[in-house]
């Protein structure tokens, strides 16, 4: 049978979601009780980082013990990865070793080619094109606060990254529109983008984007690996911070979100950061809910 990988988001069908997202109620209400849940008990979690992290460490590896398992953490500087092993060999490896694996890496095609030769699942904590980890608890958020997002409008302002690609993929599976706006010459990629899609509006302008939305949603300017054009990208973004006008365009009950880690005064102003639409810290706790019933079911398949 063919091994299962969560390498971006459309690799899950909605009734897998639905399946995951009870799972995720869950799991999450017991770990609320203090209820131990020990399903992978004896099994180990490799990550592999290759760019850095505070939450998608934390909850992995939080998670995976909570579930009764270990977790081990490589990184390129001190793993033979970072000393050219191929991918393809450390894969071989790796995967003989443990049950499941994790890496955040660089392009699309290093996790391709990694999952490749795994004999085991392995699951995107984030590259340049995709971060489903993230956006599945972004959803799994929006449902718990307003119930189902099929139908809703989700306002995309800021670059067009890892997350939005992911945020394209979840609107096809869930059956919500995306309204993005990115400022010129940072445009979505066609490439990344599948080719009937039909549930994405483009806007020049990004007050515009936020006009009616249910959610409105940004990240950093400058993604981990584009540190070199971080003064042009500071440039360019002028104009495409999320404030309270641009809020005030979005319905009254709108949520706003963010990946974290947030800057202030760029992408997103303290008091919207700060205010009482954003969900921002309950989108960082359902990483750990959402990616334990993941493992689970990546491990044990349902349960
Ligand atoms: N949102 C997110 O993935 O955060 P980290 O980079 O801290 O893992
Ligand atoms: N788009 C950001 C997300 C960080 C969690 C990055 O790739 O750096």
């Amino acid at each position: 049978m063919a091994i299962k990988h969560y390498l971006q988001f459309a690799d899950f069908t909605l009734a897998e979601y639905d399946y995951l997202i009870e799972r995720t109620k869950i799991i999450k209400r017991k770990f609320k009780n203090y209820e131990p849940y020990h399903p992978l008990m004896d099994r180990t979690l490799v990550m592999v980082f290759e760019k850095n992290s505070t939450r998608t460490r934390l909850s992995f590896e939080a998670g995976m013990h909570q579930l009764g398992g270990a977790a081990i953490y490589l990184n390129t500087r001190d793993s033979q990865l970072g000393r050219g092993e191929p991918v393809e060999d450390a894969a071989q490896v790796m995967s003989r070793m443990c049950d499941i694996i994790m890496i955040r890496t660089f392009g699309q095609e290093i996790i391709n080619r990694f999952a490749a030769n795994s004999r085991v699942p392995v699951v995107n904590g984030l590259t340049n094109e995709h971060h489903p980890c993230q956006v599945f608890a972004d959803v799994f958020t929006y449902i718990e606060h307003r119930g189902s997002i099929a139908g809703k409008t989700v306002a995309w302002v800021g670059d067009a990254n890892n997350m939005l690609y992911s945020w394209l993929q979840a609107a096809e599976v869930f059956g919500f529109h995306l309204n993005v706006s990115t400022p010129a010459g940072y445009d979505i990629n066609p490439a990344l983008v599948s080719a009937d899609h039909q549930r994405y509006t483009v806007f020049k302008n990004p007050s515009d984007a936020c006009e009616g939305a249910d959610l409105v949603t940004t990240d950093v300017w400058t993604s981990m690996g584009y540190e070199e054009e971080n003064a042009a990208r500071l440039k360019a973004f002028d104009g495409w911070i999320v404030d309270a006008p641009k809020m005030k365009r979005a319905n009254k009950d709108a949520l706003f979100m963010h990946c974290l880690p947030a800057h202030r005064g760029e992408e997103v102003s303290a008091e919207v950061m700060d205010g009482p639409q954003s969900v921002v810290w309950d989108e960082a706790e359902n990483r750990l809910h959402v990616q334990k019933a993941l493992l689970e079911y990546l491990v044990l398949g349902k349960i």
